[in-house]
């Protein structure tokens, strides 16, 4: 009789949740949902019971796929609600891996952000190692501009990365709303990301998929940086395939040598694709766009980036040289350190030259005049290591054939002179 009475509770409470959503989801209104509540009341009267998803289904006010979503929905934020010394409040968003969860943290009695990943991924004993890893790694840093990491563990077969709660918006949300950001801006952005990820990488922390969903915004335009130090279940390439069909999906912002499997990804990584972020933001384009996912990656690695300053003229020579030089298709070419990235994006910010890029962008230029006897190169470049011993080789016998020619005609001279 008890057990026939809770299972008779908890479908109710099933039906409330449902009926809720449904009606949040915008999938039927608040009437369509009393009229099938109605209906299921008198089926219960008649000995013929029905859930009201059934109702719903029959009477045509959602389909079939819809509820089961909804039904998704619900018993994933029920899993999190599992989670010892914390109460759920609220699902936040859901990415392509997890679901993200406002909670309060009891003992503290705090909000926080809880993620709570995949369950598969829990079968994976190298990739558990590496979450625990990297989550311990994270919540030693501290800096205003990252998502503070809290604490991570396992509950019932889930595990969760529990993070400072933000309240805000992502940058996504403003870009996917169509906004470009003027150059000021948009330097107020990346300039805090920057030195989040400054921060970062002098602690040897990568964070390996930076891009504007993993950007926060506060009331103030206080900018922080979300899910450093969450280690991901798959390689950097099958992660971004992952969100495929998407918009603006990983594949955007995502580095070459990330989209190459390379295993030695460091800082660079993250200045590639902070430089796409900004690309983005000023421009109101990604810098790579194509069908597919795998035709976006196959652009990262072959395609010429059309200088931001040719998308959008307003901008300034010194915004796209630093854009260029971020999202350098070799790495080497990129910056040497994101404390030089920082000190560029200051200098352009108080309307100066950015010396590291111009720095970088002159040894390119001189190498491509050594490079201007080649034959055309293959079109997958990229893939093939960088020849810059040769390169500097070159210049120098340029250098070298020029001084002796030049040598060669002063003696004319002095000899003529001195015949005559
Ligand atoms: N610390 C946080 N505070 C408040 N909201 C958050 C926080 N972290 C994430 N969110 C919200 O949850 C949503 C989902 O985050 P999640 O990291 O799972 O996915 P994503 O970054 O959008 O995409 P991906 O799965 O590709 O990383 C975010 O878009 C954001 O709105
Ligand atoms: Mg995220």
């Amino acid at each position: 009789m008890m057990a026939d009475k809770s299972n008779e509770s908890d479908s109710t409470s099933m039906d409330t949740e449902l009926g809720r959503l449904v009606v949040d989801q915008q999938l039927a209104t608040q009437e369509e949902v009393d009229e099938c509540l109605s209906l299921q009341t008198h089926l219960t009267e008649r000995d013929t019971p029905k859930t009201l998803a059934e109702v719903l289904i029959e009477q045509g006010m959602v389909t079939e796929r819809q509820i089961t979503r909804v039904k998704t929905n619900i018993e994933e934020t029920h899993k999190g609600q599992q989670i010892p010394g914390y109460r759920i409040e609220a699902k936040l968003g859901r990415g392509a891996m997890a679901t993200v969860f406002k909670a309060r943290q009891l003992s503290l009695d705090r909000a926080v952000a809880i993620k709570v990943l995949p369950r598969r991924w829990s079968e994976n004993a190298e990739y558990v190692e590496r979450f625990y890893k990297e989550g311990k790694a994270a919540a030693k840093l501290n800096h205003t501009n990252i998502v503070q990491a809290f604490d991570v563990g396992e509950a019932g077969g889930y595990h969760y990365f529990v993070m400072e709660y933000v309240e805000g918006h992502t940058l996504h949300d403003e870009l996917a709303a169509g906004k470009v950001f003027s150059e000021d801006e948009a330097l107020e952005i990346i300039r805090q990301i920057a030195r989040a990820l400054e921060h970062a990488h002098n602690q040897g922390l990568i964070h390996r998929d930076v891009k504007p969903k993993n950007i926060m915004i506060t009331e103030s335009r206080q900018a922080k940086l979300a899910d450093m130090g969450l280690a991901r279940a798959a390689s950097d390439a099958e992660t971004a395939q992952a969100e495929a069909g998407r918009a603006f999906g990983t594949p955007y912002y995502i580095s070459p040598e990330q989209i190459r499997g390379e295993v030695s990804i460091d800082f660079r990584a993250d200045i590639y694709s902070l430089g796409a972020t900004f690309y983005h933001m000023v421009t109101g384009r990604v810098p790579f766009e194509a069908p597919t996912p795998a035709a976006v990656m196959h652009k990262h690695l072959t395609e010429p980036l059309l200088p931001p300053d040719h998308v959008n003229t307003d901008l300034s020579l010194g915004v796209g040289e630093v854009v260029e030089v971020m999202m350098a298709k070799d790495r080497k070419r990129r910056y040497a350190s994101t404390s030089d990235l920082l000190l560029d994006l200051e200098a352009i910010s108080a309307g100066e030259t950015p010396l590291q890029a111009r720095r970088q962008i002159d040894a390119e230029v001189l190498s491509g005049l050594a490079n201007q006897a080649e034959p055309a190169l293959p079109l997958d470049t990229e893939m093939l290591p960088q020849a810059t011993g040769g390169d500097l080789l070159k210049v120098w016998v340029i250098l070298l054939a020029g001084a002796l020619a030049a040598c060669i005609v002063l003696i004319f001279v002095l000899l003529l002179s001195k015949g005559s």
